[in-house]
């Protein structure tokens, strides 16, 4: 897509809008500028968010395996269009966008034809009558544009889904909103990431109230070296470097994916150095634990935690009491850390 001049009041207003959603917004797009506009640059950075997502899904070797996509919220369609750039159009035989705003779906529907022409990529009026048995689910930076009924008709119609990846805003409103439709969607899903236990999240538990789950995304060198870039920073007051984000992939129990996240470990947070050893905090398979390694354990696993970026995979292959004594970091974890950043 070719560049536009950036609109100033068009960003700002969006943005404004952003920030301060709460619950049903209703329509905001006022014209069809607004959804370029927004297509340049937020969406954009969403997308740098939906890239380090899926190399976080890809980690657990996480595969599109339905037919259909429906992306639910979808603007102007960058959630499609991450996951068919990550994942290909091989298996899917239609991509159905959903809003409430009819110039998004059409922008967001030119976008994706102008991309891959053979793709049937249409949009309905009723989502009540769509078999959703084949199809990923995939809504982005929708929760606190939603009424608490909307977001319960959302986790009911997700549930009849195959495959559900969601990635939301990294701040703790948005975080703990999404929290709250993985505890709903569980009896239905295997969580496959960033989850590894398929148990109520520990999150919700009265001692992690301050804590909520979120990752941070490397933006592309674009985002230092392009002009527009550079001006929309400095305009807009936003840190580019700054991208934190929350998100779940889950899998339909009759997928049997539960192997993929079998005997793994995501590194929550940074791990916490003191003399001689390291504090891990991990989120395993019966939960979440604090864990120590100790140097004369395991040097390279030790050195390689002190440079663990949130997030990052391992395999714990010897544990007693709390202790870890050897482990590695998985195969394509190193591969991924490249789009996560540390702040
Ligand atoms: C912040 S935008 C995010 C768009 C896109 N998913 C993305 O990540 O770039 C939120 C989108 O959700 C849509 N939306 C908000 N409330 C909705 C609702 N109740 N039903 C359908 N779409 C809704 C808006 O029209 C808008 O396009």
């Amino acid at each position: 897509m070719e560049l536009v001049a950036p609109d100033w009041e068009i960003l700002h207003r969006l943005r404004n809008r952003f920030l301060n959603a709460s619950g049903s917004v209703g329509l905001y797009w006022e014209s069809a500028n607004d959804l370029v506009q927004y297509h340049q640059y937020f969406a954009s950075r969403i997308g740098w968010k939906w890239d380090a997502a899926i190399s976080q899904a890809k980690q657990v070797d996480w595969q599109l395996q339905s037919s259909q996509i429906l992306d639910w919220g979808c603007g102007t369609g960058i959630a499609t269009l991450r996951i068919l750039e990550a994942f290909g159009t091989d298996k899917v035989t239609e991509v159905i966008l959903w809003d409430h705003s009819i110039a998004a779906t059409s922008f967001a529907q030119k976008t994706l034809q102008e991309k891959y022409p053979n793709l049937k990529v249409t949009f309905v009026n009723d989502l009540s009558s769509i078999n959703l048995a084949d199809t990923l689910c995939l809504a982005s930076h929708v929760l606190n544009e939603l009424s608490l009924t909307d977001r319960e008709s959302l986790n009911r119609l997700f549930s009849q889904s195959q495959q559900v990846f969601w990635v939301e805003p990294g701040s703790y409103d948005s975080s703990r909103l999404l929290l709250e439709q993985r505890e709903e969607l569980l009896p239905h899903f295997n969580p496959i990431a960033p989850c590894i236990c398929a148990l109520p999240c520990p999150m919700k538990e009265e001692a992690n109230t301050i804590h909520w789950c979120h990752y941070f995304a490397k933006p592309p060198i674009v985002a230092f070296t392009e002009a527009h870039w550079a001006q929309f920073s400095k305009v807009m007051e936003i840190d580019l470097r700054s991208l934190p984000y929350s998100f779940i992939v889950m899998d339909s129990l009759k997928l049997k994916s539960r192997q993929l996240t079998a005997g793994k470990s995501r590194v929550l947070g940074r791990p916490r150095q003191y003399k001689g050893y390291t504090r891990i905090y991990s989120c395993d398979e019966n939960g979440h634990n604090d864990y120590e390694l100790w140097k004369r354990e395991d040097k390279t696993l030790w050195k390689t935690i002190k440079k663990n970026k949130s997030g990052t995979l391992y395999e714990w292959t010897r544990i007693d009491s709390g202790k870890i004594l050897a482990g590695k970091i998985v195969e394509g974890a190193l591969e991924s850390l490249k789009i996560q950043w540390e702040p």
